[in-house]
């Protein structure tokens, strides 16, 4: 289990050998919701001009069946994801000596779901849900400051936007990549195939 303090290939032997349930050690390996450690992950979508499109997300939380972000209706990760309802997400962890990536489908969660995650959302992130359209950020910093201010006063507890919305990862392919401080880095690759996992050892 990660925790705060962890070192660099601390905890390498434990996973050495191939898992049954990858997506167990998935869950295992990504911290809950409510920790400190919430990750941030890269998160690859298809660009509407075929070239692959990337930015950080939170992850919002994760369970077997994926790993589940947050973002706004009018993010350009939407109408990729409309276009191409699939995506890749890479967690580093270089101080424990480890790396999940995780390919596959990318589907919605239901708006109870989504309103769920964003009352979890700290007040910051959930005032910036409201404000952070393009057409404030063509604002002047202080003008920004000064409508956020103003927002902020004016809306003691928030439901979430209509532009809030969630969506799930789910895997088809999984690779836990772990780091050695005296010898060599390895991955364990997992795919999906027919409704089962079936995994190899792969040169760092
Ligand atoms: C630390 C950090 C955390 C972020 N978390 C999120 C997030 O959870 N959801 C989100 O939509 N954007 C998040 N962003 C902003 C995205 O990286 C990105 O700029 C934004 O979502 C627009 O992306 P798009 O135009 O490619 O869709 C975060 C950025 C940083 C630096």
């Amino acid at each position: 289990m990660i925790t705060a303090g962890t070192t660099f290939g601390s905890d390498v032997d434990a996973t050495d050998a191939l898992v049954a349930d990858p997506l167990a050690l998935m869950v295992q390996w990504l911290p809950a919701h409510d920790s400190e450690l919430r990750p941030l992950a890269a998160l690859s979508t298809i660009g509407l001009d075929g070239i692959p499109s990337l930015r950080h997300v939170l992850i919002s939380d994760r369970d077997a069946a994926g790993l589940t972000f947050h973002t706004d209706e009018a993010s350009a990760k939407v109408a990729e994801i409309a276009a191409n309802p699939v995506a890749a997400m890479a967690v580093a962890w270089p101080e424990l000596g480890r790396q999940l990536v995780v390919r596959g489908i990318v589907e919605r969660v239901t708006p109870a779901e989504a309103a769920r995650v964003y009352a979890q959302r700290s007040r910051y992130l959930q005032l910036l849900a409201w404000v952070n359209t393009r057409e404030n950020a063509q604002l002047e910093a202080s003008a920004r400051q000064h409508l956020w201010a103003e927002f902020d006063a004016a809306h003691p507890t928030l439901d979430p936007p209509a532009r809030w919305t969630g969506f799930r990862l789910r895997p088809l392919t999984l690779t836990f990549w772990r780091g050695d401080p005296i010898g060599q880095s390895t991955r364990q690759h997992y795919t999906l195939a027919d409704g089962r996992w079936s995994g190899q050892i792969l040169a760092g």
